[in-house]
Parts: structure tokens; C-alpha cells; sequence
């Protein structure tokens, strides 16, 4: 398979010798197409990684964890996937951003009313501009709030200075990707299966360490940190509010911890170097880009279970 070189062999930003990305074995398990798999987020995620859930699938089938923790949890695909195709009995996702906090929780504790909001809605552009300026202060409304911005902002983004779709999908502008009905069954969805999914407001790095002594090897722990290869700290701020993460720090717990983990990364000889440093196993995900494979993103795990 011919891969485009990412990124150059030697001195980086982090000194030293650079690894190649060509170096790095190729995953087994094809990418697949979005739309050949369940979408069972209400979110549609900067980042998201629906694409991903074939390797999920192997990798909690195979190792058979109890439960799951997702400490990035963003739009929750990998947590939802989890539970709902029983992969795990149950799942706890933590996320550090207010506003997507506010609407894991207005699902889990609220979404009957949620739902009816959601079906009782009628997007204007006039309507949506005073939802941008509201500042909600309780949790369903706020929550609401950050449902309507992600379908209706470009690229899903909820980040500070983000703005409305304009052409949206075939032409149909900002309420383009506003469902209702698939929403509301989404929703449903995760209401029936919400005694087994659990959600905390906070900072990973801090949560993380009791909760992998808590729990020892019963829990496997899917990390999907806010990281853009090459792009730095601006890339990754027009995605997301919180999109600093100490990466080292983070590779370290878990060397420190040895949980059952897999963790993806946009492909970056600084993160192969990193999982090399702990002993941990990198597989590249190649994408078709052009007439390239291009290898786009890394998965990371203790143990080489996708080459
Ligand atoms: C790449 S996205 C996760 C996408 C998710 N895997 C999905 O499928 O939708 C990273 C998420 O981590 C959150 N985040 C950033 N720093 C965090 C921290 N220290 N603790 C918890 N969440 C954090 C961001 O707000 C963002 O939602």
C-alpha cells in the first residue's frame, strides 16, 4: 500500500529523532463509511468517531471489560456504541465543557422533556440568533441550547466565534441537518438504555486517576484527547473551548496505571514517540484521500491488537 509521508524523519518541535509515520504498521480493520454504521449520537461532533466503531467492536469484544469509561466524551458515540450493542454493561463518560455537559445531562436526567422540545421546535434563523445569545441557566434549556448550535453551526462546532451553516446540506441551509423525528428516536434510544450510562462534569486528568484505582482491570478506557497533528494550539481552539490536554501527562497515567485502554490520535511522529517511550502498541488508519492512502489517524493500546 503506497502512504503519503505525513511528517519528516528527524529534530521535531520535542528535539530529538522524530519517528516516521511510514514506520508505524497499518491497522487490520478497514475505516468505514459513517453512513454503514448506527448513529447513535444526537450530536454530530467535531472529531467524532463513528468511523471508528469497527475497531471498538474488536477491541471490547475481545477483551470483554464490564465497563466503560470515556473521559473525552464529546458527542459520546464510543459510550453509546458500548452499552448499546451490550459491548459493556455499563459506561461513564466525563467531559470538561459546560455546555456539553449540560446536554449529556439534560438527556440522562431529563429527556422526555428534551424530546418534546426538540419535536415542538421551529427553527428561524432569527430564533437561533436569540438561542446564541441566551445564557440559559437551567440545565435542560442550556443543554437544548447546545443541541440546537451543533446541527446548525458549521462543521458542528461548538467553540466560541463559530457561525451558523449557510449553504447546508443540498442547499437547504441552516436548519439543513435539524431532524427532529431521527432526533427524538435517538434520544429514545438512549433513555432505554440510560440506568447504565452515567456522566460526570470535570477535568479527565484529575477524575482519571481514582476512578483507575476504583475500578483496577474490570474497566477499558477509550481516550479521544482534543489533538490536531502540525496544527497546534489554534487548530485545535476553533473546535473546542477546552482544547488543552498535558499529552504526556496523560500517556504517563496511563503507563502508571496500566488499564485495559485504547486511545486515538491524529497521526503525529510526536504521539508515536510518545507511545513508543511507554512500550504501548501505534496502528495507522489509512483514508483514502485522492489517489493517496493517507494515514490520518493513529489508535494506541497496551497490547498490538489491530496489526
Ligand atoms: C476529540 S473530542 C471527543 C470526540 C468524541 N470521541 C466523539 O466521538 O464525539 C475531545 C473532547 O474532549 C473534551 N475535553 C478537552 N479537555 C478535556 C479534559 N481535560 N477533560 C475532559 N474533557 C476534555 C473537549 O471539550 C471535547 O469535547
Amino acid at each position: 500500500m503506497k502512504l503519503k509521508i505525513c511528517a519528516r524523519r528527524g529534530g521535531g518541535a520535542h528535539g530529538g529523532n522524530m519517528f516516521d509515520l511510514r514506520d508505524v504498521p497499518v491497522s487490520r480493520i478497514p475505516v468505514v463509511n459513517v453512513a454503514t454504521v448506527p448513529q447513535r449520537s444526537p450530536l454530530r461532533y467535531p472529531g467524532g468517531k463513528t468511523w471508528l466503531i469497527p475497531h471498538i467492536r474488536e477491541w471490547l469484544g475481545n477483551s470483554g471489560p464490564d465497563s466503560l469509561i470515556e473521559p473525552f466524551a464529546g458527542g459520546g458515540t464510543v459510550s453509546l456504541t458500548g452499552v448499546m450493542e451490550n459491548l459493556v454493561s455499563t459506561a461513564l463518560m466525563i467531559e470538561i465543557d459546560p455546555k456539553v455537559a449540560a446536554f449529556w445531562r439534560s438527556v440522562l436526567e431529563h429527556g422526555t422533556i428534551l424530546k418534546e422540545r426538540i419535536l415542538q421546535f421551529e427553527p428561524t434563523i432569527e430564533r437561533l440568533r436569540e438561542i446564541e445569545r441566551s445564557t440559559p441557566s437551567c440545565v435542560l434549556e442550556n443543554g437544548f441550547r447546545t443541541l440546537v448550535l451543533n446541527r446548525t453551526r458549521r462543521g458542528g462546532i461548538l467553540a466560541k466565534g463559530a457561525s451558523f451553516t449557510r449553504r447546508g446540506e443540498n442547499g437547504k441551509g441552516v436548519v439543513s441537518r435539524w431532524y427532529p423525528e431521527t432526533l427524538a428516536d435517538r434520544l429514545a434510544a438512549i433513555q432505554d438504555h440510560a440506568a447504565r450510562i452515567s456522566f460526570t462534569e470535570g477535568d479527565a486528568l484529575n477524575l482519571l486517576p481514582a476512578l483507575l484505582r476504583g475500578r483496577g482491570g474490570n474497566a477499558a478506557v477509550f481516550i479521544d484527547p482534543p489533538y490536531t497533528a502540525g496544527g497546534g494550539k489554534r487548530a485545535g481552539s476553533r473546535l473546542y473551548d477546552h482544547s488543552f490536554v498535558d499529552h504526556g501527562a496523560l500517556f504517563s497515567m496511563m503507563a502508571d496505571y496500566r488499564p485495559n485502554f485504547m486511545m486515538t490520535y491524529d497521526a503525529a511522529p510526536e504521539i508515536v514517540e510518545l507511545a513508543r517511550k511507554h512500550g504501548f502498541h501505534a496502528a495507522a488508519l489509512s483514508m483514502k484521500n485522492g489517489h493517496h492512502n493517507r494515514i490520518a489517524e493513529l489508535v494506541i493500546t497496551p497490547a498490538p491488537i489491530f496489526v
